[in-house]
């Protein structure tokens, strides 16, 4: 028995010896995201425009997708498709839709709920060599594609539909993705904060708020009741429900180290990403100072991280990719009993495998646990790290704002990092999470509508 434990015990620590290897060796070639991110760096999303100076504090900027920014003229050019049928195959834009998935994807009653756009045929009861016996176009300028197959069933097809299948990866993730083009901004944008006030964010007046924050990262609702916390808990409502974390839902503290995280003392905070320590950090955060007596400081600093990606990129493409490649972990452990960690190691830099768009800033060096990297190497990732930390700390990168009761933040903490000056006194302040998915699902349904969403899921 003690035997047996102990050669239990040796080859654990053999089994890791050789896991460690693959995942070095991996390091070297396989980078999900990563490659393919290189390969389309030029066309990235990402626009360094400065947002525009025109609009004021109570102005909005102008987040909707419009046919000027380019990834709408990519999806809008989806209307004008070269369909053609070609020894019975689809052909659009010089490219063959495979018949099994034409058929998988029929959008009839039977096929597809018309409701939940769950998909009703099992898949693999459609014959591997199904073929089409007849296709045609109707309707307006041929908007539709009509096909029966040789089983006897019918689909159709609009043309929309089969072109927006053939884009490539860009154009078909700006609905999937809710994209327009990110408006990177530096301390520049204390002159033009997106700012909505709360009589216009309603329920029906949320997506001005989701549209700023997807196009800028964060927005202000202004004059939001302040003698309460319980307007500010309406309002985030008003997007999705609240997070549940080991430190509650919908928090309302003042500082008293309670819950045992720097976040509730009133020391200085350097600018960080909350829950790194889970595997999905959560989407949104939301502050609202309710009041600030008897003391003074705690000015709230914001910084682009996806501003500060582009810049290191420009600056140092191997540091940028050393950030992107390797893995970090973090940890949650303050509190008794509980030490959370994410399932595995993420990096810094987190970027679509499909798009090779930049998705995540991961950053909170309090919380950083290991870096997967083998020891003798590990100083390459530190370099890499403090010159992302340099831009991250740099006056033209940290844009400072006095938050004051009635003003409401709300970012992305995918993308905006967050600390704070120190401070006296007593500080009441109210907020809480929303999950990524959550927010995106409820943005992509003002900017582009049930339809458009639902009638992307096939190919997006
Ligand atoms: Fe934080
Ligand atoms: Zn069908």
């Amino acid at each position: 028995m003690m035997a047996g434990v102990a050669d239990n015990r040796t080859w654990g620590l053999e089994a890791r010896r050789v896991i460690v290897v693959i995942v070095n060796l991996g390091k070297k070639c396989i980078v999900p995201g990563y490659a393919r991110f290189q390969s389309i760096a030029a066309a990235s999303r990402i626009s360094t425009e400065a947002a525009p100076t025109s609009h004021k504090k109570e102005q909005l900027p102008t987040p909707r997708l419009n046919k000027s920014s380019p990834q709408a003229k990519a999806f809008e050019s989806s209307n004008t498709p070269r369909v053609t049928i070609d020894n019975n195959k689809i052909v659009v834009a010089g490219k063959t839709i495979p018949n099994i998935w034409l058929r998988d994807n029929c959008q009839c009653n039977t096929c597809m709920h018309e409701s939940t756009k769950q998909r009703l045929q099992d898949t693999f009861d459609i014959p591997q060599d199904l073929s089409i016996k007849s296709a045609s176009t109707s309707g307006g300028q041929s908007d539709v594609v009509n096909i029966e197959w040789d089983d006897g069933h019918k689909s159709s097809f609009s043309q929309r539909f089969l072109t927006n299948t053939v884009q490539d990866y860009q154009a078909r993730s700006v609905v999937r993705q809710g994209l327009t083009s990110f408006k990177l901004w530096g301390s520049s944008i204390a002159q033009s904060q997106p700012v909505v006030s709360y009589e216009e964010a309603t329920e029906k007046g949320m997506g001005s708020v989701l549209n700023a924050i997807r196009d800028y990262g964060f927005c202000y609702i202004d004059n939001t009741p302040s003698s309460t916390p319980a307007p500010t808990e309406a309002l985030l409502r008003r997007i999705a429900f609240i997070r549940e974390t080991h430190y509650g839902g919908f928090y309302d503290f003042t500082a008293d180290l309670a819950s045992q995280d720097t976040a509730y003392t009133n020391i200085a905070l350097g600018a960080h990403t909350d829950n790194t320590y889970f595997s999905e950090p959560a989407g949104l955060q939301a502050f609202h100072l309710l009041s600030h007596t008897e003391g003074e400081g705690g000015a709230s600093l914001l910084v682009d991280g996806f501003k500060a990606a582009a810049d290191l990129r420009a600056a140092d493409p191997e540091a940028y990719r050393l950030l992107s490649t390797v893995n970090v972990h973090a940890h949650a452990s303050g509190n008794e009993g509980i030490s959370i960690m994410p399932y595995r190691g993420f990096p810094v830099l987190e970027h679509d495998p499909a798009t090779g768009e930049l998705l995540r800033v991961r950053w909170n060096t309090s919380d950083r646990a290991s870096v997967e990297m083998p020891i003798e190497e590990v100083g390459t990732w530190y370099d890499a790290a403090r010159k992302f930390d340099a831009l991250l700390k740099s006056a033209e990168n940290e844009y400072w704002e006095q938050l004051v009761p009635g003003r409401v933040l709300v970012f992305d903490n995918w993308r905006v990092l967050h600390g704070r000056s120190s401070f006296t006194g007593k500080r009441r302040i109210c907020g809480g999470y929303i999950n990524r998915d959550d927010w995106m699902s409820r943005l992509k349904m003002e900017k582009f509508g049930q339809e458009e969403v639902l009638g992307a899921l096939a190919s997006s």
